[in-house]
Parts: C-alpha cells; sequence; structure tokens
C-alpha cells in the first residue's frame, strides 16, 4: 500500500476551468521513499502538493477529478484536521506556514504540540530537540516576523518536522537559503528519512535532488512527463529540454562529450565526475 497515491487526478482553478492545471495525474509513493518532484515554475508542482493536501478543492474551487489516498485512504472521505496526524506539509511561502499567535521562535515550534494536546513535559522535550537538530539556538527568542526570509523558512519547516508526522510534504523549503543552510536543511530532511518518514519535495536544487531522492517525477504543464531514479530522469535529453536545469557536474560532463570525451555513466556529483576522469588524467 502506497503512502501517498493520486489516481488519474486532474485539477483546474475556478474562472480557469479550460486550462488544466493537473492533469491525469498517476503517482504512488512507498512508505519511506524520498520523492523529488521537478518541473519549471508554473508546471504545477505546487497545486500537486495542495491535492495532496485535499486543499485543492476543499479550499481552492475549481474542477477536480481522481482520487488521492493516504496511507490507502481517500482524502474525500477525511476531516483535514485528521490528516493532519498523519501528513506535514511545508509550504513554500514560509511566512503563510507561521501561527500568528506565536511570540517567539520557541514557541512557534511548540504551537503545533499545543494543539495536539501533549503534556508540557513532551512539548518541551520535543522543540528542544528539534532546536538542536535544525540549529536554530540563536533565534528561539526571536520574534518569528522579525526574521529575515531565510531564517524563517528554517523556522517554518522544523515548526512542521516537531510535529513527527510520518509523511511529510515540503514545497521549496531552501529557496530563501545559503548554500551552507541549503546543505543543512537537507541533512535535516536525510534524517527524517532514516527515521523511515515518507518525503514528498518539490526542490529546484538539482545537485541535492540529485543525492538525496529515491526517484524523482518530472512536471511539465501540469503533468507527470518521467518518473525514475534521479540518473534515469536527468540523463535523458528529455529533462533538459523542457526547461529543467541539470545538476552540475552532468552539464560539465555534456561539455565535455562535445569535445569528444565519454562518460561510462552520467556523474550526478563532482565525485562521480573526479572519478571517471581521473584515471584518464596524465600526472
Ligand atoms: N490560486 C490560483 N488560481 C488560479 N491559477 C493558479 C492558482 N495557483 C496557481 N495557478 C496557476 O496554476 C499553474 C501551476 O501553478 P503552481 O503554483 O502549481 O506551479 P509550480 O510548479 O509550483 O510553480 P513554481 O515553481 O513557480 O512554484 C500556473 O499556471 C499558475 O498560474
Ligand atoms: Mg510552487
Amino acid at each position: 500500500m502506497g503512502a501517498v497515491t493520486l489516481e488519474n487526478v486532474s485539477f483546474a482553478y475556478e474562472g480557469a476551468e479550460e486550462a488544466k492545471v493537473l492533469q491525469g495525474i498517476d503517482l504512488d509513493i512507498r512508505p519511506g521513499e524520498f520523492v523529488s518532484i521537478i518541473g519549471a515554475n508554473g508546471s504545477g508542482k505546487t497545486t500537486l502538493c495542495n491535492a495532496i493536501r485535499g486543499f485543492a478543492p476543499k479550499f481552492f474551487k475549481g474542477e477536480f477529478a481522481g482520487r488521492v489516498l493516504i496511507n490507502g485512504r481517500d482524502i474525500a472521505d477525511e476531516e483535514i484536521g485528521e490528516l493532519a496526524k498523519e501528513i506535514g506539509f511545508v509550504f513554500q511561502n514560509p511566512f503563510t506556514q507561521m501561527s500568528g499567535t506565536a511570540r517567539t521562535v520557541y514557541d512557534e515550534l511548540a504551537f503545533g504540540l499545543g494543539n495536539l494536546g501533549l503534556p508540557r513535559d513532551e512539548i518541551i522535550a520535543r522543540v528542544d530537540e528539534m532546536v538542536q537538530l535544525a540549529r536554530l539556538q540563536d533565534l528561539v527568542d526571536r520574534n518569528p516576523f522579525q526574521l529575515s526570509g531565510g531564517q524563517q523558512q528554517r523556522v517554518a519547516l522544523s515548526s512542521i518536522l516537531v510535529m513527527a508526522q510520518d509523511i511529510l510534504v515540503i514545497d521549496e523549503p531552501t529557496s530563501q537559503l545559503d548554500p551552507q543552510s541549503t546543505d543543512d536543511v537537507f541533512e535535516l530532511i536525510e534524517r527524517m528519512k532514516g527515521q523511515g518518514r515518507t518525503i514528498v519535495l518539490v526542490e529546484h536544487k538539482m545537485e541535492h535532488v540529485a543525492a538525496f531522492s529515491d526517484r524523482v517525477v518530472l512536471m511539465d504543464a501540469g503533468r507527470i512527463v518521467d518518473v525514475g531514479t534521479p540518473r534515469e530522469i536527468f540523463a535523458n535529453p528529455r529533462t533538459a529540454a523542457i526547461g529543467t536545469r541539470l545538476p552540475q557536474a552532468l552539464t560539465i560532463a555534456r561539455q565535455l562529450e562535445q569535445v569528444g570525451i565519454r562518460f561510462e555513466v552520467s556523474p550526478l556529483t563532482t565525485d562521480e565526475l573526479v572519478g571517471q576522469l581521473e584515471p584518464r588524467m596524465v600526472r
């Protein structure tokens, strides 16, 4: 049984019914799997996340068709509140993630756990652990609304991860982060996967997509045009042709191929690139 299953899902926003934003989406994500969704701006990645949330069509008006199953249950029959115990969502815009009532980052992290009615001791233990894991020690006393975009993004992600749901849908968690913070966030997400959680990630940083994903879903104009391992997806010439950036190591390899250097395997990381070039170098 899939953790997240979409069956022939289509969606068009109200007022734009002629332009389907999702078209015939079939996708089955296994428990514990790390799946990245890539594709150009406007290809439908966030709308797909919203479909998994049950927000399209429950909150966004429009024409919805198909079925979305979470742990085998059709979300059309589920209360959003019940769903929230099994699946956590990190929105593309961290500002919209904030509770709006917490006066400190610490309280922001505790907010969702308080809503779950957990005992105070457990809330403190879990928030303290999250602060360590996400390296938020310097921010805990700050007002969530007086943070930089990148700081707010790290707090928004942490405020969901602390809830410890089995399934995480994370929409561009690193869009405002510098390289070091991006690496930190991927380390954190990798740790969540290590705990057996299912990860659905929307991300434009292809080096990280290539390094961490079990499978990559490529979207174009509301359709899934390819699903496969990172190597299958990035090595396929169609991926670059529809406007997706490639991992840098692969871009370099492609350029070297233009001057006659052949690669046995498409390198996705600089280590893989160097590994294949090094034996051919003259010293
Ligand atoms: N609330 C809305 N009402 C009407 N159309 C919308 C709405 N939200 C998104 N769209 C349209 O749906 C399409 C898909 O948008 P979506 O936000 O899902 O794309 P995306 O792949 O997440 O893009 P990005 O990489 O920019 O985040 C776009 O054409 C967009 O203009
Ligand atoms: Mg988006």
